[in-house]
């Protein structure tokens, strides 16, 4: 049904989505067009997909604690590295999302591997990041990948988002950025929302992942658009992409990536 789900919103986001000059808002017309546009390879690209090569051949097992995935047990690094992580596209693009934005502080929860963390962390090493992960050998395999990429702004806390996400937000306010990417249900992913969009600054931008992933998540997607905080909204299919700062026109937009 999920999978089915997701076609029918593949197919009719293919028809409905339009290019970033429909945005009436100019300052997220800039930022959505500048991303979707720039091909420009950063040296970190190749360095952080290298990393990922070495995952996607790594047959070492490791302990996974299930967090979503129904799944639990011990299971190849390369397979965790296969399902779980966002492409290498949809990387480079919150590489230049960050790019663009600048924050100085970023949260992400689900740190799988940690290679959209590398692409989050390397665009400002003095930007302020902190991801959340809670299956334990999963963490520690994403801690080697940071020391190994020598991101020394990253602090990874392990555990349950329900109990480190309230320990996060007190250390990264105000919260500029933030990537949410675990647990993929509606009611988790809106009372994070909820949480996260309380601490954030004025001018943060709130990413949340596989937004037509279920219905669910579809779901989840059109009351996180409703919420009054959110002045702009853009749909790109996988990920869904939130402006709090209230100025220029106030929309919602479904733009082609
Ligand atoms: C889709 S993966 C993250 C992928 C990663 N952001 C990337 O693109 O490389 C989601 C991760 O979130 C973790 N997770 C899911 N629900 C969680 C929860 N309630 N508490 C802590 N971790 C959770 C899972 O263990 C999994 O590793």
């Amino acid at each position: 049904m999920k999978k089915l789900h997701a076609l029918i919103k593949y197919v009719q986001h293919q028809i409905l989505a339009k290019s970033p000059a429909s945005i009436q808002n100019p300052s997220v017309k800039e930022a959505i067009a500048n991303i979707l546009k720039d091909d420009h390879r950063f040296y970190m690209f190749s360095v952080i997909e290298s990393l990922r090569a070495q995952m996607l051949l790594s047959s070492d097992k490791i302990h996974v604690d299930d967090y979503g995935t129904g799944v639990s047990g011990q299971r190849k690094i390369r397979n965790i590295a296969s399902r779980a992580l966002k492409s290498a596209t949809q990387g480079q693009l919150l590489f230049r999302l960050v790019n663009h934005l600048q924050p100085t502080t970023i949260l992400e929860m689900g740190t799988s591997l940690g290679i959209t963390t590398l692409y989050l962390s390397k665009v400002n090493e003095n930007c302020r990041l902190i991801t959340l992960e809670g299956s334990s050998e999963i963490a520690e395999t994403a801690k080697a990948n940071f020391n190994k990429l020598k991101a020394s702004n990253i602090e990874l806390m392990k555990g349950d988002f329900d109990n480190t996400l309230p320990e996060a937000l007190a250390n990264l306010n105000p919260l500029e950025f933030c990537f949410i990417d675990g647990n993929h249900r509606e009611k988790p992913t809106l009372k994070y929302f909820n949480l996260v969009v309380e601490q954030c600054s004025e001018a943060a931008v709130i990413v949340l992942d596989d937004i037509h992933w279920s219905a669910e998540m579809s779901h989840a997607w059109q009351r996180v658009k409703e919420h009054p905080k959110v002045w702009v909204s853009v749909d790109l299919y996988h990920l869904g992409v939130v402006f709090l700062k209230a100025t220029g026109t106030r929309g919602h937009y479904r733009i082609r990536v």
